[in-house]
């Protein structure tokens, strides 16, 4: 792919800390693969997104009673590829960032109601660190996304984990390994 021809990537991060394990792998991804990517970064922490309170509005018309949808709604509708990259809390996602994909619910609404498919094909890449080597975490988050993913018609094209970041401080050969993997993906589509 040319330069002149990058796809459009979200990137809906989900740590607080701008300088901590997961920023430090989602800089690293950005750096090696900007050439394909313009990445605009959306920082659930900091948007303060309000959490979806099931009011059925988006059942009839696909949109939110909350007007802060249109940021989410923007984002998502310029994207070729939505990239989540995030902490594991829980054995699931931060709360902000679960407030965000919660948000996502008229894509969910419009297939279901409306039986209407309002994306192109996307693809989808999860950036997630966690601080044990606990496998079946990034397992379940991936499980948990599932649902948005194919309501944004987004097929996951890989995952890049560091886990055990309560040990390993600096990205080890199993992330480096993870990254190349995707990198190599990422290069041989484009
Ligand atoms: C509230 C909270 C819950 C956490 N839950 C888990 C968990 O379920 N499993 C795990 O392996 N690590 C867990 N961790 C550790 C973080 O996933 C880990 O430190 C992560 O790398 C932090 O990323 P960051 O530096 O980008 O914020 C938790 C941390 C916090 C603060």
């Amino acid at each position: 792919m040319s330069k002149n021809f990058k796809k459009n990537a979200v990137i809906f991060f989900g740590s607080p800390r701008e300088n901590g394990f997961t920023a430090k792998l989602t800089e690293k991804f950005m750096m090696r693969t900007n050439e394909f990517y313009n990445f605009v970064k959306f920082s659930a922490y900091k948007e303060k997104i309000k959490p979806c309170i099931a009011c059925g509005f988006c059942n009839s018309i696909t949109t939110c009673i909350y007007k802060d949808f249109e940021k989410i709604d923007c984002l998502v509708k310029k994207s070729d590829t939505i990239i989540i990259a995030s902490p594991i809390y829980n054995m699931s996602l931060p709360s902000p960032l679960k407030s965000v994909i919660d948000r996502m619910q008229p894509y969910f609404a419009s297939q279901i109601f409306h039986k209407e498919n309002l994306f192109n094909c996307k693809e989808a890449i999860l950036i997630l660190t966690l601080g044990s080597k606990n496998k079946s975490a990034s397992k379940l988050v991936r499980q948990q996304l599932k649902p948005v993913l194919n309501s944004l018609n987004a097929k996951i094209l890989g995952q890049i984990v560091w886990e055990n970041t309560d040990r390993v401080k600096e990205i080890d050969d199993f992330t480096q390994k993870n990254l190349e993997k995707i990198i190599k993906l990422i290069t041989n589509k484009n």
